[in-house]
């Protein structure tokens, strides 16, 4: 797990943006794993200027969404196929037969989570993955208590993340209470993962998912077991690192490491 600490959230978005566009550089038909919620709202922005200003191509790329809200409709101005366009999709060159995000309106959710991962396996897997994290230590709607193998599904919202999501709908009530989520299982066989935090209300979730044990409590934590993450925080989501300065450390001797 290789730690990335950044001063603002502007250079911390900037820093995950060069990671993605590296692996779609590298493997231009890359399927990517994406995330919704503000954090990655940089992170896009960056990846659409690259787009329109350096020819960074996304016509051969593939994406698959972590999750979306059971109920609303892909037209409904807080779905997550809706952030999904108006935040990336429509500034890109991406086709729309390369976009997969799980539907909030299957009739029958078991048989479309179970097309959802097909469908990854058929695209070649997720190449790199990109994930935020919930102020619970969830990445995607894995709440606490989501088993570390979990697959795709329909699973309730705890309390917290309704909270926490209230504030992009007029009511606290309008937040749906379900929604279908990749499991933790399903991110876990991405190839690559990269998880961004910002904002000092992350710092708790973040140290426990980076420096507690692997528990189901805190579902980020997951990611300790997986060979190839990257985490990118801005410096109030590290302020609760007990190992900073080691993390520190490491990037400024990277540089000078041997290669072989
Ligand atoms: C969204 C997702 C969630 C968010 C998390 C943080 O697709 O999977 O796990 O990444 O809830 O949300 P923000 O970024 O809004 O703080």
């Amino acid at each position: 797990m290789e730690i990335i600490i950044s001063q603002t959230y502007e250079q911390m978005s900037k820093s995950a943006a060069k990671v993605v566009a590296e692996v779609i550089n590298q493997k231009p038909n890359a399927v990517l794993g994406l995330a919704t919620g503000s954090t990655p709202l940089g992170l896009y922005k960056e990846l659409i200027r690259m787009h329109k200003e350096e020819g960074l191509d996304f016509s051969h790329v593939t994406t698959f969404n972590l999750d979306e809200y059971v109920g609303l409709a892909a037209d409904h101005p807080q779905s997550y196929h809706y952030f999904m366009w108006e935040n990336l999709f429509k500034h890109i060159n991406i086709p729309r037969e390369n976009i997969h995000i799980p539907s909030g309106t299957a009739r029958n959710y078991r048989a479309f989570c179970q097309w959802y991962e097909e469908r990854i396996v058929q695209c070649g897997g997720i190449d790199l993955q990109v994930l935020g994290i919930g102020a619970d230590g969830h990445i995607a709607f894995n709440e606490p208590g989501s088993s570390l193998g979990s697959r795709t599904r329909l699973k309730t919202l705890a309390e917290q993340t309704i909270n926490d999501n209230a504030r992009f709908f007029e009511r606290k009530e309008d937040v749906p209470i379900y929604a279908i989520t990749m499991g933790v299982g399903t991110i876990l066989e991405a190839r690559e993962i990269i998880l961004l935090a910002n904002g000092a209300n992350k710092a708790e979730a973040v140290a426990a998912a980076i420096e507690g044990p692997v528990s189901s409590m805190i579902t980020a934590s997951a990611l300790q077991m997986h060979p190839h993450v990257q985490i990118f925080l801005d410096e109030e989501a590290a302020s609760k690192l007990k190992m900073r300065k080691y993390y520190d450390w490491i990037q400024e001797k990277k540089p000078g490491s041997p290669r072989s």
